[in-house]
């Protein structure tokens, strides 16, 4: 247990929040990191609200611990964002200005508010908008970015104009990073990239083994993979060997994927990352990572993830306890 602001607010014990990452978290993710004592969310990206009813109904069935509901701006559903309101502990938010009337809907539900932000400006403006606690997304990050500076300065910055919890984003996957950004006054951490290798995560398996190939320096930004993609253009963190492939590829559809039993074209520099539903060349689509990446080394529940975070960063804390004490 490592309480914080955050946890405090949230009900949880580990100063985690799981990362919307769209597709690619299951309701059994979302519900073994919230098992595991951290924020678990589920992403609904482009949902019918009766898929998003069904997929609230698996997360309770498996956990009833809190956990959160991530919506991207362009895609606020009214039913399902009322639906989560009354539902999660969070609905947190990404892609667009901090809207007070959307915390206000969130609010009259029941739930806390949450909105990651790339500036200290939007900071500045999600607090104002009334959000419970912001998310800091420094460049680092896998998937879109929104903002233009690095974890440290955007967090240094966020920490000296808010006084809600600030968890931070981006590049995070070990210990000793949490246990950094902790010593900075984070409340938490956002964590996305770390839990594409979770063993019950949505990605597809060939997506996993080029993350678990790569090392820090593997994880580039571009802007190409940007074709269907609401949020684009705008620039995203992939790795290296997706973008090298799918540039070396004459431009026609790499696969296909699966959504209800209908079959559909993919894209070459589609904009979603490849799941279980896709087939056809997956190494050359859109495999997001940031530079956290260099933490995964294998396929690992995520609840033990989250156990070996805890512990590594317990150690370090306490080291640099005891050596403050000397
Ligand atoms: C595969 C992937 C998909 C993502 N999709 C979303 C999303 O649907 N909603 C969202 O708020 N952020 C999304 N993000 C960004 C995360 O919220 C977060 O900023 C990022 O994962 C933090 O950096 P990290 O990946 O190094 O941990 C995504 C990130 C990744 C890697």
């Amino acid at each position: 247990m490592i309480e914080t602001g955050f946890t405090r607010l949230v009900g949880c014990t580990v100063p985690i929040q799981l990362a919307g990452m769209g597709a690619i978290v299951s309701p059994e993710l979302a519900a073994a990191v919230s098992e595991a004592g951290a924020l678990g969310q589920i992403s609904f990206v482009q949902t019918d609200p009766a898929v998003a009813k069904q997929r609230l109904d698996r997360l309770e069935q498996l956990t009833r611990k809190p956990y959160g509901v991530n919506l991207l701006l362009p895609y606020v559903d009214p039913e399902i964002l009322m639906m989560a309101s009354r539902r999660a502990r969070v609905v947190d938010f990404f892609w667009g200005d901090p809207d007070p009337d959307l915390v206000e809907q969130v609010h009259a539900e029941g739930a806390l508010a949450s909105w990651q932000v790339g500036s200290v400006r939007e900071a500045i403006s999600a607090e104002k908008a009334g959000c419970d606690f912001i998310s800091a997304q420094g460049i680092e990050a896998g998937g879109h970015l929104r903002g233009q500076l690095s974890l440290l300065p955007l967090l240094e910055g966020v920490l000296d104009a808010v006084s809600v919890p600030v968890l931070a984003s981006g590049g995070i996957g070990s210990a000793r990073s949490i246990a950094a950004v902790l010593q900075a006054g984070a409340a938490g951490v956002r964590m996305g990239t770390r839990f594409i290798a979770a063993a019950e995560s949505n990605a597809h398996p060939e997506y996993v083994e080029a993350l678990i190939e790569a090392g820090a320096e593997d994880s580039v930004l571009t802007t190409l993979f940007e074709v269907d993609c609401p949020m684009c253009p705008a620039t995203h963190r992939v790795v290296r060997s997706a973008l090298k492939l799918a540039e070396g590829l004459p431009d026609r559809p790499l696969g296909e994927m699966e959504v209800s039993g209908s079959h559909y074209p993919i894209p070459r520099f589609f904009g979603f990352p490849p799941t279980r539903q896709m087939t056809g060349r997956i190494a050359a689509m859109a495999c997001y990572a940031g530079q956290s990446v260099a933490a995964i080394h294998g396929v690992q529940p995520a609840g033990e993830i989250v156990a070996e975070l805890v512990s590594g960063t317990q150690n370090l804390l306490e080291r640099h306890d005891q050596a403050a004490a000397h």
